[in-house]
C-alpha cells in the first residue's frame, strides 16, 4: 500500500476584529483532516477579540498597528520578517480591514486567500466591507447572496474563486439577519477551502480554478 504524507502546511490569520472565521479554521483544522497548522495570527488591531480566541488555544500572536513604525515600507518589512521567521506557507484573511502591501503579495504568489460575505464578483471591491455588502444586496433587490473565498490579487475581490456557496435571501431579511446565515456559510466554507490550499488540490488557470485531477 502506497501512503503519501503531506508536509503541514503552517498558516497566518490575518485578523482585525471579532474573529469567527479563525475559530472556525481553528475548528476546521482540528477535526477535518486538514493538512495545517495555524501557526500565527496576525492582528493590526490591539484589542481584537480574535486575538483572545488564539491565545485560548496556544496560537502565537503578533499586533502590527499600521501607524507603530516609520512608514509603510517599514511596516512591510517588519511583517516579512514576522511570516518568514515563523516559517508561514499560506495566509488566510479573516475580516482584516487593511489592504496588503503588493510586496507581501508577491512573497506568498497564489498563497493568500481571503474570505467574503458575498457571491463574488458581485458585491465585491473597495468600501464593500462589513455591513455595507449586505446593505447593498438588500438595496439591490438580489434573491440571493452567499460567500465567497477566493486568491488575493492586487485587485480588491477579484482574484480566483476557490469556493462559493449560496444564501437566499429572505423577503423581511434586515442587513443583520442576512449577515447572521452568511457567517454560518463561512464558517464551513473557509476550512473547505483552507483544506484544498493545504492539500495543494487546485489548479489555477487564469481567473479559473478547479480541483486537480490526482494519478494514484
Ligand atoms: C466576515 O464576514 C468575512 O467575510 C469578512 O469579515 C468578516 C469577519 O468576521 N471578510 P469574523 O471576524 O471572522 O467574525
Amino acid at each position: 500500500m502506497t501512503m503519501s504524507i503531506i508536509k503541514k502546511k503552517r498558516v497566518a490569520v490575518f485578523v482585525s476584529g471579532r474573529g469567527s472565521n479563525l475559530q472556525a479554521l481553528i475548528e476546521g483544522v482540528a477535526k477535518d483532516g486538514i493538512p495545517a497548522e495555524i501557526a500565527l495570527v496576525i492582528s493590526n488591531k490591539p484589542e481584537a477579540l480574535a486575538l483572545q480566541r488564539a491565545e485560548r488555544h496556544g496560537i502565537p500572536i503578533a499586533v502590527f498597528p499600521p501607524t507603530g513604525l516609520p512608514g509603510p515600507e517599514a511596516y512591510t518589512d517588519a511583517l516579512l520578517e514576522r511570516l518568514y521567521k515563523a516559517e508561514i506557507d499560506l495566509i488566510c484573511l479573516a475580516g482584516f480591514t487593511r489592504i496588503l502591501p503588493s510586496r507581501l503579495l508577491a512573497a506568498f504568489p497564489q498563497r493568500v486567500i481571503n474570505i467574503h460575505p458575498s457571491l463574488l464578483p458581485a458585491f465585491g471591491g473597495k468600501g464593500m466591507y462589513g455591513m455595507r455588502v449586505h446593505r447593498a444586496v438588500l438595496a439591490s433587490g438580489a434573491k440571493y447572496s452567499g460567500a465567497t473565498v477566493h486568491i488575493v490579487t492586487e485587485e480588491i475581490d477579484c482574484g480566483p474563486i476557490i469556493c462559493q456557496e449560496v444564501v437566499p435571501v429572505a423577503d423581511d431579511d434586515t442587513p443583520e439577519t442576512l449577515a447572521q446565515r452568511v457567517l454560518e456559510v463561512e464558517h464551513r466554507l473557509y476550512p473547505r477551502a483552507l483544506k484544498l490550499m493545504a492539500e495543494d488540490a487546485l489548479e489555477i488557470n487564469g481567473l479559473r480554478t478547479r480541483i486537480r485531477q490526482r494519478a494514484d
